[in-house]
């Protein structure tokens, strides 16, 4: 089958309406085969399971040098080391990183993280009627990602704009807005952020001595502080804004969490799998292949769509029911997979079980007092308002 079989007419997923309301236009584009070409976006979307994950798996033929995101970037250049990079280059910056995520790490985070979700359920459950978004999905990553790399920037909302700012980038439409904001974030981060770093921290690592095994180049150092700095925080929040969404919507499965909370850690798997906060990511085919019978041609922009996978139902029973006791939940592709697999997936996990399990022991039951609001992010699939009763019990 040629691009001109395979051509998905009038179907875009960056509608400004689709990014609010994505399911049915994630679902048309599942069903209309395993990849498809939009004309207008001139890419190829995968959003079946299989496909999804044959492209993700096969990092030889389907590449990430030239950008994980829609616009191609300069594959020696201004780029993110890790993301943007295939082996060798990609095995070398990883290891440089990939410690800092490693079990100790995360269990030196874990008891301020802990202590910070208990305050803030504390204070929603007295508050009685919050903003889910406000209250919880902002806070919590912003005040992990400090932790983790020791970068202590202006306040907590600057953080949040300028996390959302640099994923939009990822993204066709650019806002000079929201361009401004990333480089503005960036260049704090390089005039004032590292001129701050504590020693002992992954930031100082980074910036002194190259990450944990040295290899770092001097060029590579501050984009890859840069992209570990804001990458976690508006995922993060995306993960703990749905999940609370998630349990408003399916009472039944808020009830198993709070009868069993051992089920906390699978459920976090579920959440992911039920609604993924990164939308998308890009690769770039370097020679023609073939995806479940279709072929993609050499030097094709590829996109793998992460929410219609993760309902497929040629792989998961029932995808559309929120089942936090499901067998495959972890088989879900919200943090990628293979190489560029998610490095920080340890910090989202942990922030999202020690937050489930602080709401979990104060909150019988959560009920929606209005509308909950997807926000248009062309990047990140997250809530923008959502407005819930917490009762305590
Ligand atoms: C629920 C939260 C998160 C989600 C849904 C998420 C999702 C993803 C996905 C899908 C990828 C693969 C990108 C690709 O294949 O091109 C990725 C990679 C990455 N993520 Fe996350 N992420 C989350 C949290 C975090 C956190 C907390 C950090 C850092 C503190 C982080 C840093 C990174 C980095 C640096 C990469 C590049 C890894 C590589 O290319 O080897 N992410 N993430």
């Amino acid at each position: 089958m040629t691009s001109d079989d395979a051509l998905l007419e009038g179907v875009d997923p960056y509608g400004a309406q689709v990014l609010r309301e994505p399911a049915d236009t994630y679902a048309k584009i599942r069903e209309a085969g395993p990849a498809v070409y939009s004309h207008d976006r001139k890419v190829w979307l995968v959003g079946r399971y299989d496909s999804a994950s044959q492209v993700l798996r096969n990092y030889r033929e389907f590449r990430s040098g030239l950008g994980a995101g829609y616009t191609r970037v300069p594959e020696h250049g201004n780029n993110y080391p890790l993301v943007d990079s295939d082996p060798p280059r990609h095995t070398r910056v990883r290891r440089s990183v990939q410690p800092e995520f490693g079990r100790e790490s995360m269990e030196k985070l874990r008891p301020v993280v802990r202590a910070v979700a208990v305050g803030l359920v504390e204070a929603a459950t007295v508050a009685g009627q919050i903003d889910a978004v406000s209250m919880f999905a902002s806070r919590l990553p912003d005040l992990s990602t400090r932790l983790l790399t020791g970068v202590e920037p202006p306040d907590s909302l600057t953080m949040q704009a300028w996390s959302n700012a640099v994923g939009q980038l990822h993204g066709p439409n650019l806002d000079p807005r929201e361009s401004d904001l990333a480089f503005q974030a960036f260049n704090w981060l390089s005039n004032e952020g590292v001129a701050m770093l504590p020693k002992h921290c992954m930031g100082h690592r980074i910036m002194e001595e190259g990450g944990t095994n040295g290899a770092l180049a001097d060029s590579e150092r501050l984009t890859m502080l840069f992209s570990i700095w804001l990458a976690g925080i508006d995922s993060s929040s995306g993960l703990i804004g749905n999940a609370v969404n998630a349990f408003a919507e399916f009472p039944d499965q808020w009830d198993a969490v709070r009868a069993d909370p051992r089920l906390i850690p699978n459920a976090v798997e579920e959440l992911m799998r039920w609604d993924s906060p990164l939308r998308s990511v890009y690769r770039r085919t370097v020679a023609q292949v073939d995806v479940g019978g279709i072929v993609i041609p050499a030097d094709a922009d590829v996109c793998v769509l992460i929410p219609p996978a993760n309902r497929d139902p040629r792989r998961f029973t029932e995808p559309d029911r929120l089942d936090i006791s499901r067998v495959d939940a972890k088989a879900h592709l919200a943090l990628g997979a293979s190489i560029h697999l998610c490095v920080g997936a340890p910090l989202a996990r942990m922030e999202a079980v020690e937050f489930l399990t602080a709401l979990s022991r104060r909150v019988r039951r959560i009920e929606r007092t209005g509308p909950a609001i997807r926000a248009a992010s062309q990047t990140m699939s997250k809530f923008e308002s959502l407005p819930v009763r917490l009762i305590a019990g």
